[in-house]
C-alpha cells in the first residue's frame, strides 16, 4: 500500500519512518527541500543506529530506505491510498492544503490530519467529500511512542474510521479513538499534571524541586516543572491557552501567570539553556524539601485532580475508560492509568480531596465529576460503567 505524509518535520518524518517499517511504501512530500534533505540524512543515521543494535538488519535497513519517495510535489500522492498531514499548526493553511489533496488523491483516499489542537471537522469542512478526513494524532517520537489517537469528525465515514483503526494496529500501534474535541484524550487530561503544580507553587506551597520530587516520589518519570522545561514553556503554555480557549474558558484550564512570564522571559526551557531551572553548566541545583507529609499533600491534590479530568473524559463520552488508560500509560508514559490508580486510591478518598480543595477555594476548577459521584455512590467501577 502507498502511503502519502505530508510535511517532513519532525512528526511528519517521523510517521514516514513508521509507516516504511511496516512494509508500506511512502511517499512524502515538503515544501522545503531541505527539510526533505535533513529527514533522509536523519533517517539514514536512526537506522544505521538500529542495525548497530542489531534491531533490523543491514538488508532491512536497505529495505526501509528504498521505500520512501522524498519529493516537493503533492501531485506525487496519486496512487495513495491515505495521505497524513503533519505540516504548520494553522487551520487556514491546513485548510488551503486539503482542498489541494482532494484534487490530487484518488476518490477513495483517505485524508487524515496529525494536527494536535485543530478540530478534524473545521478541517473536513472544505472538502467536498468530507467523509473520508479523520484525525490521526502520533506523539512525539512518532517511531518509539505506541499511542496513536484516531478521531472521527462529525463528516468521517465508518469505512474511513475502519481503514484507519486497521493501519494503525498494522503498524504496531495502540489506536484508541475518540471524540473530535479540544486536546482529544491525552492533551486534555494531562493539564492538571501542569495547571495544579504551577498553582501549587503560586500559593507558596512549595517551590519546584520540591513539587518534583513529591510526583517522582509516586511514580512519574519526571516532575511537572522539569517536565515543562523539556517540552518548551513557550510550545507547553500555547497548548494550555488554546485548551483554555477552546473549552470557553473553563476555570479548570486555566493558564498561569507563572508561566507566562518564564515564557515572555525567554526562560524556555532545556532548549534555552533556563527555564523553571538553570541548565547553564555551573547552575547550582535546587534541591527538594523532601517532607513526606508536604510531599503527599502536593501528590493527592495533583493525582485528584488528573483523575477528576480522567472522569470528565469518559463522562462527557471523549473515550472509553480502558481507552483513557491506554492513552495516559502509551502516549505520555504515567507509571499507571489514572481510572485504574483511582481504583487503588479509593474513589471515595479521591472525591474526598476534591471536595475538600472545593469547599476550601470555592472555586468551579475543583468541582468534583459528576460521573466520579455517581461511581462513588452506586460503589460501582468506571470500568463496568454502562452507557
Ligand atoms: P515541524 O515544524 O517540525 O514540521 C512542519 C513541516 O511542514 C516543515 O517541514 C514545513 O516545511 C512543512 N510545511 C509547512 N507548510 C507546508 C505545506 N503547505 N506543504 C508541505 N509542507 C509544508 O512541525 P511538527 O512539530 O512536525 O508538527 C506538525 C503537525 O503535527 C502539527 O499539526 C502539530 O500540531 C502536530 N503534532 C506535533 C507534535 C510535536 O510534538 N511536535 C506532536 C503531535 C502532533
Amino acid at each position: 500500500m502507498v502511503v502519502g505524509v505530508l510535511g517532513a518535520g519532525t512528526m511528519g518524518a517521523g510517521i514516514a519512518q513508521v509507516a516504511a517499517q511496516h512494509a508500506c511504501e511512502v511517499v512524502l512530500v515538503d515544501l522545503n527541500q531541505d527539510m526533505l534533505t535533513k529527514a533522509e540524512s536523519n533517517l539514514d543515521k536512526v537506522l544505521a543506529r538500529l542495525v548497530e543494535k542489531n534491531t533490523i538488519s543491514a538488508d532491512e535497513k536497505i529495505n526501509i530506505q528504498g521505500r520512501i519517495t522524498y519529493s516537493t510535489d503533492s501531485s506525487d500522492f496519486k496512487a495513495c491510498k491515505i495521505v497524513i498531514e503533519a505540516i504548520v499548526e494553522k487551520i487556514d493553511v491546513k485548510h488551503a492544503v486539503f482542498k489541494n489533496l482532494e484534487a490530487v488523491v484518488s476518490s477513495d483516499c483517505v485524508l487524515a490530519s496529525n494536527t494536535s489542537s485543530l478540530s478534524i471537522a473545521s478541517i473536513g469542512s472544505v472538502l467536498s467529500n468530507p467523509g473520508r478526513v479523520i484525525g490521526i494524532h502520533f506523539f512525539n517520537p512518532a517511531p518509539l511512542m505506541p499511542l496513536v489517537e484516531i478521531i472521527p469528525a462529525v463528516q468521517t465515514s465508518i469505512e474511513t474510521l475502519d481503514f484507519s483503526k486497521k493501519i494503525i494496529d498494522s503498524w504496531g500501534k495502540f489506536g484508541v479513538v475518540c471524540k473530535d474535541t479540544p486536546g482529544f484524550i491525552v492533551n486534555r487530561v494531562a493539564r492538571p499534571f501542569y495547571g495544579e503544580a504551577l498553582r501549587i507553587f503560586e500559593e507558596g506551597m512549595a517551590d519546584f524541586a520540591t513539587i518534583d520530587w513529591a510526583m517522582t516520589s509516586v511514580g512519574f518519570k519526571m516532575g511537572p516543572f522539569t517536565l515543562m522545561d523539556y517540552i518548551g514553556n513557550d510550545v507547553n503554555y500555547t497548548v494550555t491557552e488554546s485548551v483554555f480557549e477552546a473549552f470557553y474558558f473553563d476555570p479548570r484550564f486555566k493558564p498561569s501567570f507563572t508561566q507566562k512570564r518564564h515564557k515572555e522571559a525567554g526562560y524556555f526551557g532545556r532548549k534555552t539553556g533556563r527555564g523553571f531551572y538553570d541548565y547553564s553548566e555551573n547552575a547550582i541545583v535546587p534541591s527538594a524539601t523532601q517532607d513526606e507529609v508536604l510531599g503527599k499533600k502536593i501528590s493527592d491534590r495533583i493525582l485528584a485532580m488528573l483523575i477528576n479530568e480522567a472522569f470528565d473524559a469518559v463522562f462527557m463520552q471523549v473515550a472509553s475508560a480502558v481507552d483513557v488508560d491506554i492513552a495516559m500509560t502509551k502516549g505520555v508514559n504515567y507509571p499507571k492509568g489514572l481510572l485504574k490508580w483511582a481504583e487503588e486510591i479509593g474513589y471515595s478518598t479521591v472525591l474526598n480531596t476534591l471536595n475538600q480543595l472545593f469547599e476550601e477555594y470555592g472555586e468551579d476548577r475543583y468541582r468534583p465529576n459528576p460521573l466520579l459521584k455517581r461511581m462513588v455512590k452506586e460503589q460501582k467501577s468506571v470500568f463496568n460503567k454502562i452507557g
